[in-house]
C-alpha cells in the first residue's frame, strides 16, 4: 500500500490518560481515588438535567439523529442573540478545526497561530500540509501585533485561542476587538472561546456583536467540553456568518453530531445554576491556586481558564511524582515547555490535594 506521505509527519495527539488505565497501572480497584487534572474537564461532571435527557434518550438510540440539529442550533441561537444559520456543530470544537482545514488550507495556503497555543491548530495544518506561521508570544498572551504581521499573501486563517491552552492567558478584550478590524479581508479569524463560560466577566469579549453585524471573515469557536462538562459527548459549534457556515458544512459528514449529545446539550443550556456553579467552582479554585503558589514562590501563569500553567522544573519527572500521589497532571514537554505542567483546576477537597502534593514534591 502506498500511502499520503505526509500523513506520517502528522504528530499523533497525546490525550490526557484515561482513569481506567492509570488505576490498573497504580494497582487501584476504585478510579474515584484519582485525581485527574490533565484534560482541562469540568469535575462537577454534566448538569444533572442533561444526564437525565441522556438517560431519556437512550431508548432511541437505534435512530440517526438529527442531522440538521435544529433544535440545538435555535436554542443556541436564542441564547447568542443570533440565527440558526449562523451556527455550525461539530464533533467536539477540534473537528469544526479540522473543517478549516478542508475549506481553507493547503501546500500553499498557511495558518498563523502562536507558538504556544492548543496543538490541534498545529496538527490540521500538518494533515492539509500548509505551512503553519508560529508567532513567539509576549510573557506567555498571544502577540496580537506580531501574529498581524506575519500574514503574508498565502495565509488563509489566523486563529487565535482566548483564554489559550496550554497558557490559561486572554488578551485585552477590547485590544481583540479592535485588532479584528484591522485583519485583511482575506484572512479568516477564528476565535477560540473553548474556555468563555469560565472566564472572567470582565476578560469576556463581545465577538458576537461583530457576527450580528454581518463581518464575513470572523469564527467563534465554542464547546460543550468545558464548562457545561459534556467533553465525553464531544460537542462544539461554530458561530459565523452564515456564507462561511455553508461554505464549512460541505465539509461536514451528515451526522457528525450523535443525538446523545444533542439531547444533553439541550438539557444543559436549560440548566442555569449548573453553568453558574461551575464558574464559581472554577472562579474560587483559581483564586486559591493563585493564591498558594504566590505564597509558595512557584512561579506559574496566571490564568483566566480551567488550569494553570506552573513551573515545577522537571515535568515528566514531576507528573510522575505527582503520579504516585494518584494525581495525573500533563507535562508540557510536548509544547517546548519541558520545566512547566498544567494542572486542572478542581473541587476544593481536589485542589487542596493537588496544593499539598505539589508543596512536597
Ligand atoms: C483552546 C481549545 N480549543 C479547543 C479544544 C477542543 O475542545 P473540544 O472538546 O470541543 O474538541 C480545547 C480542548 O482542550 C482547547 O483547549
Amino acid at each position: 500500500m502506498k500511502t499520503n506521505p505526509w500523513i506520517q509527519n502528522v504528530p499523533l495527539y497525546e490525550p490526557g490518560r484515561p482513569l481506567e488505565e492509570v488505576a490498573r497501572e497504580l494497582g487501584l480497584s476504585d478510579v474515584t481515588a484519582l485525581i485527574k487534572t490533565a484534560s482541562n474537564e469540568n469535575e462537577l461532571g454534566p448538569s444533572p438535567k442533561a444526564i437525565e435527557a441522556m438517560q431519556q434518550t437512550a431508548s432511541q438510540m437505534h435512530r440517526y439523529p438529527d442531522g440538521a440539529c435544529f433544535y440545538l442550533k435555535k436554542k443556541l441561537a436564542e441564547k447568542a442573540g443570533i440565527n440558526p444559520e449562523n451556527i455550525l456543530l461539530g464533533n467536539g470544537s477540534n473537528e469544526i478545526i479540522e473543517f478549516l482545514g478542508h475549506a481553507f488550507l493547503g501546500p500553499n495556503q498557511s495558518m498563523v497561530v502562536s507558538e504556544t497555543a492548543f496543538v490541534v491548530y498545529r496538527l490540521v495544518c500538518a494533515l492539509f500540509q500548509a505551512p503553519c506561521i508560529q508567532v513567539p508570544m509576549q510573557d506567555f498572551t498571544h502577540d496580537l501585533d506580531a501574529m498581524r504581521a506575519a500574514i503574508t499573501p498565502d495565509t488563509r486563517i489566523i486563529a487565535v485561542c482566548n483564554p489559550n491552552n496550554p497558557t490559561g492567558t486572554s488578551v485585552d478584550p477590547q485590544k481583540l476587538t479592535d485588532w479584528v478590524a484591522t485583519i485583511p479581508e482575506h484572512v479568516l479569524i477564528a476565535i477560540d472561546e473553548a474556555y468563555f463560560e469560565l472566564m472572567p466577566y470582565d476578560a469576556r469579549p463581545d465577538l458576537l456583536a461583530l457576527i450580528r453585524g454581518g463581518k464575513k471573515n470572523l469564527m467563534i469557536l465554542r464547546t460543550f467540553s468545558k464548562a457545561y462538562g459534556l467533553a465525553g459527548l464531544r460537542l462544539g459549534y461554530a458561530i459565523a456568518h452564515p456564507d462561511l457556515i455553508t461554505t464549512l458544512n460541505h465539509a461536514r459528514q451528515p451526522f457528525n453530531v450523535n443525538a446523545m449529545a444533542q439531547a444533553a446539550a439541550l438539557a444543559a443550556l436549560d440548566d442555569e445554576d449548573h453553568l453558574q456553579r461551575s464558574y464559581d467552582t472554577n472562579t474560587a479554585g483559581l483564586t486559591y491556586f493563585h493564591a498558594f503558589l504566590d505564597q509558595a514562590g512557584i512561579p506559574y501563569v496566571p490564568s483566566t481558564a480551567n488550569f494553570v500553567l506552573i513551573k515545577t522544573g522537571d515535568a515528566r519527572q514531576d507528573c510522575q511524582k505527582l503520579l504516585q500521589h494518584k494525581i495525573i497532571a500533563r507535562p508540557m514537554t510536548g509544547y517546548g515547555l519541558p520545566e512547566w505542567i498544567r494542572l486542572t483546576i478542581g473541587t476544593q477537597e481536589q485542589n487542596e490535594k493537588m496544593r499539598d502534593t505539589l508543596l512536597s514534591l
